[in-house]
């Protein structure tokens, strides 16, 4: 990067802060976002520490959300009297528009007596058909502490309910969805890797293929991922989720070397979640001086998409 450049970006990143601190705004990042808005953030986290956080705040007045837009209506609906802003409103989930609500409510109709468990990457209108939410991080514990003989649907992720059916022995039904990125990395190029990388230890987001979590020497949510590696002896990882948590694993692990795992077509920037990507510093620093795009909850779907949500923080 020109000189001129850094030093465009440094006086963004001051006029972001001080622009914060005028109008006692919280900056909060999830670990898929591009590096500076990371370090300029003032919590980052996963998708459960971001909502566990969001739900603690009480002197901020606007709450921002660099994520993607499941993320800042969490954190609207725990904070409803806060104004939330996200950098791009357009930073979507592929995930979450795989699984449209009323299709959703079709397939509860379709099994009756059976509760509703959905991953926290889903549309307002599914959070309302919900029991209880759970994120990558939670899954596993919320879903042991449900009765043990309770038939449960699970949505939108075939991957992650695979994953926990195959961890707790439950049969749940799962709505046939996935994320974009996960699904494309490539397990024999993962394996070529590890080939050239004997001490490897391979790290797999919940998200991602069966066959991905078969050869896995750790399985679970962004920040466990990263816990993992600050405590591994390992000096060396292969990645397999989105590249942005490679800046938090480098900047904690200087001595450690990440590999981004390499996804099906070598082409792309498949490893990039192009919604979380949207956002920008330069659409951070207009956000908060224009205070828009603000996120705002259809009033009719609010009351009944909360509860899921504190359920799953109670239970958490
Ligand atoms: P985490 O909750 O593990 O951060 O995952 C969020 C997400 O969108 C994964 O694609
Ligand atoms: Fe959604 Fe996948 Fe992007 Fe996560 S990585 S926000 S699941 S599209």
């Amino acid at each position: 990067m020109n000189v001129e450049k850094s030093l465009q970006k440094e006086e963004l990143k001051q006029r972001i802060l001080r622009l914060k601190k005028e109008k006692k705004a919280v900056i909060l990042a999830h670990y898929y976002q591009q590096g500076d808005i990371q370090d300029i953030a003032d919590h980052i986290g996963d998708s459960l520490a971001l909502a566990q956080y969001a739900a603690t705040l009480e002197d901020a007045e606007i709450i921002v959300l660099c994520g993607v837009h499941f993320m800042g209506e969490t954190a609207k609906l725990l904070c409803p009297g806060k104004k939330v802003l996200v950098p791009d409103a357009a930073a979507g989930c592929s995930l979450a528009d795989s699984c449209p609500a009323e299709d959703f409510a079709a397939f509860i109709k379709e099994h009756p007596g059976h509760m509703v468990v959905s991953y926290v990457n889903t549309s307002v209108g599914v959070k309302a058909l919900t029991d209880v939410l759970v994120t990558s991080g939670n899954a596993r514990k919320i879903i042991d502490s449900l009765p043990a003989d309770a038939k449960i649907i699970f949505g939108p992720d075939r991957n992650l309910g695979n994953y926990i059916n195959s961890q707790t022995g439950r049969q749940m039904v799962l709505w046939d969805g996935a994320c974009h990125v996960h699904e494309q990395f490539s397990l024999e190029k993962i394996l070529e890797l590890k080939k050239e990388h004997p001490g490897a230890k391979i790290l797999v987001h919940p998200e991602c293929r069966k066959q991905l979590v078969l050869v896995a020497d750790a399985v679970g949510s962004t920040a466990a991922l990263l816990d993992y590696a600050r405590k591994s002896d390992a000096k060396e990882f292969i990645v397999a989720t989105e590249s942005g948590i490679l800046h938090q694993m480098r900047k904690d692990c200087p001595e450690k070397t990440f590999i981004p795992a390499p996804p099906n077509d070598s082409t792309c920037a498949c490893n990039d979640c192009s919604y979380m990507k949207l956002n920008t510093l330069q659409k951070l620093y207009d956000c908060l001086l224009n205070e828009t795009p603000e996120i705002t909850i259809d009033p009719a779907l609010a009351e009944a998409a909360r509860r899921p949500i504190e359920r799953m923080l109670e239970l958490s």
